[in-house]
């Protein structure tokens, strides 16, 4: 069955008001510490995706192969990703109803699928004969592609989030 609006409504009272989401709300420090937390692990995600979309693009050094950069930064992306996604999720729910009025943030989830998307086409094109462009230039259009498009839409997502903070209706 699809969630009415009113459900919908609903369970974001029902978030805002549990006891995780209360303490953060209430108190004065915990708010800007996951914060702190989210915006360090952000950097991390965006900082290793950069490296390796900049190597796909064909802009950064091929000295070291584009198969060896992405083994040695995915375990980085991936722990630092699975910590946004958890300080990100506290930071919502200290103001469920709230944030999920923002588009900021409804925009911001999408970008992240999509980027998800990409990456995954990513591995089933261009990856999958990697062995035959590894440590050559130019690297080929699929990579590329997916270079510039990646690089394009998390820039974009560091943009929704700040833009967040302007948008929600205040509880
Ligand atoms: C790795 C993916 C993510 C990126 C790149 C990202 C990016 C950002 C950025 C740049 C900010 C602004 C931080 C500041 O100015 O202090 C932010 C804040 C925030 N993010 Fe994320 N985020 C990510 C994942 C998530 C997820 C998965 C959620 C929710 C499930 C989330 C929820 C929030 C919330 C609620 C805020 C606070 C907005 C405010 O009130 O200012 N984020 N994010």
């Amino acid at each position: 069955m699809v969630p009415s609006l009113e459900t919908e409504g609903g369970l974001m009272q029902t978030l805002y008001d549990s006891a995780i989401a209360t303490a953060i709300r209430e108190s004065g420090t915990l708010f800007p510490w996951i914060e702190s937390a989210h915006v360090l692990m952000i950097a991390i995600v965006v900082g290793t995706i950069a490296i390796v979309d900049l190597r796909l693009i064909g802009f950064s050094s091929h000295r070291r192969g584009a198969r060896q950069l992405i083994v040695d930064m995915l375990p980085f992306t991936w722990v630092a990703f699975v910590l946004a996604i958890g300080t990100g999720t506290l930071l919502f729910l200290s103001n469920a109803t709230g944030y999920y009025e923002s588009m900021p943030f409804r925009f911001k989830l999408l970008a992240i699928f999509i980027a998800g998307i990409n990456m995954a086409v990513f591995h089933l094109t261009a990856y999958r004969k990697i062995g035959e462009w590894d440590d050559r230039l130019p690297t080929p259009r699929a990579a590329k592609v997916a270079g510039i498009t990646s690089l394009t839409l998390w820039i974009l997502i560091v943009f929704l989030g700040r833009w967040i903070g302007y948008s929600y209706p205040l509880a």
